[in-house]
């Protein structure tokens, strides 16, 4: 993924909180998005990234929503045979109430074949993210050296068998 979160301590709240519903994300969000991706990423992806990413056809941008307001995204795109989950936030006044859960368990079901395995890249640092993965059934794979602009590596995950998608296991593994 693009870069590192800044993850905050945030209070569990009581579970009977609902969880929100999910739309496509849209340009008209984009605002609302931008506001939560800086407050969330060290180096935030900027309006054209965004805007680049949802113009592609292979790409699943979803909105989670609450009271008609914006409170965490996720975009997963696909690249040949293999979906990459591209950027996931929410608003620090939402985590800890399975709203990224919500976002990322709704593109992995619009994603076809639902068996496509999906990747990622996390900060290694990033832990409150990579558990969050891992119950998805994300598992490391390797780490890409250098990827992040300060020149930290990247852990990769995937669910599923990279072979699935014609990824040879030292690709997969960043090698
Ligand atoms: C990572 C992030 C998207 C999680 O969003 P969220 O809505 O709070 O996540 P959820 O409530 O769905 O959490 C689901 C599970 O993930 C794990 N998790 C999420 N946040 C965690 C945290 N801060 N500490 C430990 N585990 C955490 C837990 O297992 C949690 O389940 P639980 O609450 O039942 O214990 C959010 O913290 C964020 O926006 N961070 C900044 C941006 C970022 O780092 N994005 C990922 C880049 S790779």
């Amino acid at each position: 993924m693009h870069n590192s979160g800044l993850n905050e301590t945030v209070e569990r709240p009581a579970p009977e909180t609902p969880v929100p519903g999910l739309r496509q994300l849209t340009y008209a969000d984009l605002p609302v998005v931008i506001s939560i991706e800086r407050r969330s990423f060290t180096t935030p992806w900027s309006p054209g990234m965004f805007v680049l990413e949802m113009s592609k056809s292979s790409t699943i941008s979803l909105a989670a929503v609450e009271d008609d307001r914006l409170i965490g995204y996720a975009v997963f795109s696909r690249y040949d045979a293999a979906w990459h989950m591209m950027n996931v936030a929410v608003a620090p006044e939402h985590r800890r109430r399975g709203v990224a859960s919500a976002l990322i368990n709704g593109a992995l079901e619009r994603i076809e074949p639902g068996d496509a395995p999906v990747t990622l890249e996390v900060r290694p640092s990033n832990k409150s993210a990579i558990s969050l993965y891992g119950t998805f059934g994300f598992r490391s794979f390797g780490y890409r050296k250098g990827y992040y602009a300060n020149g930290e590596d990247a852990m990769i995950m995937w669910r599923g068998d990279p072979a699935l998608a014609g990824v040879p296991a030292e690709a997969a593994a960043g090698s």
